[in-house]
């Protein structure tokens, strides 16, 4: 597919082409992770008072505090330059208390509406145990749900403290605080369980990036990631709308053509160049998994190097990718560092030749949260299918440490995309919590898969399992445990620039 050349600062960027993107309007973080600033910090708020909310959003928004995807950032390549950056959120709970009238609420995504609280969504997620939403140091009870999530972004701790104060000066007589969570990078890329992260992203049309096009795999419309754009069926995303009555001075513009009755006057497009954001705090178990992986792989008649050698190879086969993030149907026996890091070639790979697993494992994480060529038998259908249940992720890994309690590490997990229930929510439910994935019958998704949780054996006492086929012969490995719990979250809308300024207006209602 031809493609169309963009300069990005001293590199040059292509981009397939496809509808023209407003970035000047879209919050940053869709486009990158802000990966120079090392340090975040995810602000949970709530309103106090609905005037001094408003009046505090306009300000940013008339400051141009809240990062874009354009100006002195660069689309498509984390590029952004900035000293900080700001990204701001709203929970459905939290857009009720600016104001958003009843009627616009109904036009949300359902998903949104309830909440990952709401039962029926925590038992999608496998949020039940010990991760149930009553467990949740926040998000899980209408006292602890958050209304705004505020992410900072900043060089160093003492950076990110200045910039928060100086924010929480200026919001203080609005919003209250009720969950702060600090997250970085000084590790690199590397999460919790030492494993590269932040290499597959879906690659959007339309949005320049210096990777090879080989990297990137099908191109996919930028209406899956952000509202108001054609997504993978050709169709818009529902988008959140406001009757024309409610936006007196015109600041949102008007719903596409063919979305309204002919004729009839057209709603205003609140949710055009917004986006969902599914946010999860998940403390990951990181000496129980290499406990466990060390006990399974463990063989007294071999030598103590052939057992570290099959550790690390074990918890390869459960991630399907090496500790550098090389793809294990690429280097099946032996780590290859090198193409670990390197971003040309380390997503560069589909599952075809590997039907059985013996490479890179079905119930792998990596290959269950993409199957890739692999979902159906015709490859491009499979693909093509597959390319409707994709996530950007922006997630940041975290170290708790309490004075006195005991240190937890884990990830803020971040998601974005346009419809919850298609795209997070299914990969979650129906590729990483299902045991049935992939021709298995009781195997879960051995990272992120609601497993067994033995402090809550009345929960779901199943002993499910991972099967390794070629490790180095097969192996059923036995009683796999969860790894990963949830503690707090929500689903957030968090709107383009011209609808954060509507929700700053001063309207009546
Ligand atoms: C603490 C929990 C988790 C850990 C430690 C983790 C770790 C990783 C790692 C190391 C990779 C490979 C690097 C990469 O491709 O960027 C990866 C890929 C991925 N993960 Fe996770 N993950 C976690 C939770 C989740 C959850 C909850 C979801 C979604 C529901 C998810 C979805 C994905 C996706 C879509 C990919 C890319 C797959 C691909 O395109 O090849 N992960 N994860």
């Amino acid at each position: 597919m031809a493609a169309q050349i963009v300069t990005s600062g001293s590199q040059t960027a292509a981009a397939v082409p496809g509808e023209a993107l407003e970035f000047e309007d879209i919050q940053g973080l869709v486009f990158f992770g802000h990966g120079h600033l090392k340090y975040s910090r995810y602000v949970f708020l709530r309103v106090k008072d609905e005037a001094r909310a408003r009046a505090w959003l306009r300000t940013l928004v008339e400051r141009k505090e809240v990062a874009t995807a354009s100006g002195k950032q660069h689309p498509g390549n984390g590029e952004a330059k900035g000293e900080h950056a700001l990204q701001v959120a709203f929970t459905a709970s939290g857009l009720e208390h600016m104001g958003v009238s009843p009627e616009v609420m109904t036009t949300f995504l359902q998903e949104f509406r309830e909440g990952m609280r709401d039962r029926r969504r925590a038992r999608i997620l496998g949020d039940t145990g010990g991760s149930a939403p009553e467990k949740w140091q926040f998000g899980g009870t209408d006292e602890t749900v958050p209304h705004v999530a505020l992410v900072l972004f900043g060089r160093d701790d003492a950076d990110l403290d200045v910039f928060h104060a100086s924010h929480r000066e200026r919001y203080q007589d609005a919003l209250e605080e009720v969950f702060i969570q600090d997250a970085d990078m000084r590790q690199g890329d590397t999460e919790p369980f030492g494993f590269r992260d932040g290499i597959s992203f879906p690659y959007i049309k339309g949005v320049p990036t210096t990777r090879t096009p080989d990297a990137l795999g099908l191109p996919i419309n930028a209406g899956e990631f952000i509202l108001g754009y054609h997504n993978a069926y050709g169709q818009y995303p529902f988008s959140p709308r406001v009757p024309r009555g409610e936006d007196p001075r015109d600041l949102l513009p008007e719903v596409p053509r063919g979305q309204t009755v002919s004729g009839e006057p057209r709603p205003k497009d609140l949710g055009r160049n917004g986006t969902y954001l599914v946010i999860r705090k998940l403390r990951q178990d990181v000496k129980g998994f290499w406990k466990f992986v060390e006990e399974s792989s463990r063989d007294p008649d071999r030598s103590a190097e052939e057992n570290e050698t099959n550790k690390e190879l074990l918890a390869a086969k459960l991630m399907g990718r090496w500790k550098s993030g090389a793809p294990l149907v690429l280097c099946p026996m032996k780590d290859d560092p090198m193409l670990g890091g390197d971003a040309t070639s380390n997503n560069h790979f589909e599952f075809g030749d590997d039907p059985y697993g013996t490479k890179c494992p079905l119930s792998s994480h990596v290959r269950r949260a993409n199957p890739r060529d692999t979902l159906v038998e015709d490859p491009e259908e499979s693909i093509k299918l597959g390319s409707r249940h994709l996530i950007i992720r922006r997630g940041r890994p975290y170290r708790d440490t309490p004075s006195g309690g005991e240190e937890e590490q884990g990830l803020m997990f971040v998601a974005l995309n346009t419809n919850l229930g298609r795209q997070f929510e299914f990969i979650q439910q129906t590729w990483m919590n299902n045991p049935k994935f992939n021709d298995l019958y009781d195997s879960k998704d051995p990272i992120a898969g609601d497993n067994y949780d033995p402090q809550y054996p009345e929960d779901d006492p199943k002993d499910y399992t991972a099967v390794v086929p070629g490790f180095p012969v097969r192996q059923r490995i036995s009683g796999l445990p969860r790894f990963v719990h949830m503690r707090g979250g929500d689903y957030f809308f968090m709107p383009g620039i011209k609808a954060l300024r509507y929700l700053g207006s001063e309207r009546t209602r």
